[in-house]
């Protein structure tokens, strides 16, 4: 038992490298991450934590899978991962706000995230990519998939269900070139799942209630500092385009078209009209 809350469910199939996951939590003092139940298989981490939500689990409760069998994506995408190549988890936040605060709370987390990859591959460029995906030299390593519980216009919830590539060394045939891992970014440095999920635990943590109760203005320069798509080229998924700058206070892209007017996106992604390599 960790001062009083329930006890962890570590299943057979589980990397013992996730069994020090506890210990890091409780070190580190943060609420997110307990309980954290350790599971082999399941269908999506996010499914268990709106189980979990409705049966009443407490705020923090997070739980891991080796494997899914339908890890989802944004816009109705699948998230696939071999097991045990992966961390995929999901973190229950009862987080009561306006549902005008999800979208910066899904960039905080994708910014969670991103530090604690940089932190596993030190020495290379980890960026964020509007609205939440994490990129290492442009090739995507990590996603983050928000789903609110809501009750009327009200958010109640927040489940933030994250996949980060860590041991993955070889990608399906459609993600080679455009994914990476962990791995494959920081060949020299063995890296410890726990550890990054500990990281990301710790600092969304501490973020959470900040954007929840003030927008994204205190971690905005966070960000910025961090942004994959600034003045690069980008088209929404409705057609518009312009030159990414950045991102307001409420989490929306702010996008100078070339008629000059400042447009604010504030659904959907941003496709990058050239690669990440071509200069903004
Ligand atoms: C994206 O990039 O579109 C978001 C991917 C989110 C994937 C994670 S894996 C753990 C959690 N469970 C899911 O079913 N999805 C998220």
């Amino acid at each position: 038992m960790i001062a009083g809350r329930p006890r962890e469910s570590l299943t057979p199939g589980v990397g013992h490298d996730l069994g020090e996951l506890s210990r890091l939590v409780a070190e580190r003092g943060c609420m997110l991450g307990r309980p954290a139940h350790l599971l082999a298989r399941v269908a999506s981490t996010n499914d268990e934590a709106k189980r979990g939500a409705r049966e009443g689990a407490t705020h923090g409760t997070t739980w891991v899978a080796e494997q899914q069998t339908a890890g989802r994506g944004r816009q109705g995408r699948s998230w696939t991962s071999n097991p045990g190549e992966g961390l995929l988890f999901s973190v229950l936040a009862r987080v009561a706000c306006p549902a005008s605060r999800l979208p910066p709370v899904a960039l905080v987390a994708g910014l969670s995230v991103r530090d604690a990859v940089a932190r596993a591959a030190p020495g290379t460029d980890v960026r964020i990519k509007w609205p939440n995906d994490v990129l290492v030299s442009g090739r995507k390593i990590a996603g983050v998939l928000v789903e609110a519980i809501t009750a009327g216009d009200r958010v109640e919830a927040v489940v933030v269900g994250i996949g980060i590539n860590v041991h993955t060394r070889v990608f399906p045939a459609a993600l080679q070139g455009r994914a990476t891992s962990v791995a494959l970014a920081s060949p020299s440095v063995a890296p410890d799942r726990a550890t990054i999920l500990a990281d990301v635990l710790e600092s969304l943590d501490h973020d959470l209630h900040v954007v929840v109760g003030r927008g994204l203005s205190l971690v905005r320069a966070r960000f910025e500092a961090a942004d994959a798509l600034r003045g690069h080229r980008v088209r929404s998924d409705s057609g518009d385009e312009g030159i990414a700058c950045g991102v307001d206070d409420e989490g929306g892209l702010l996008v100078r078209r070339d008629d000059g007017v400042l447009a604010r996106w504030i659904a959907g992604e941003a496709h990058l009209l050239r690669g990440l390599d071509s200069a903004p």
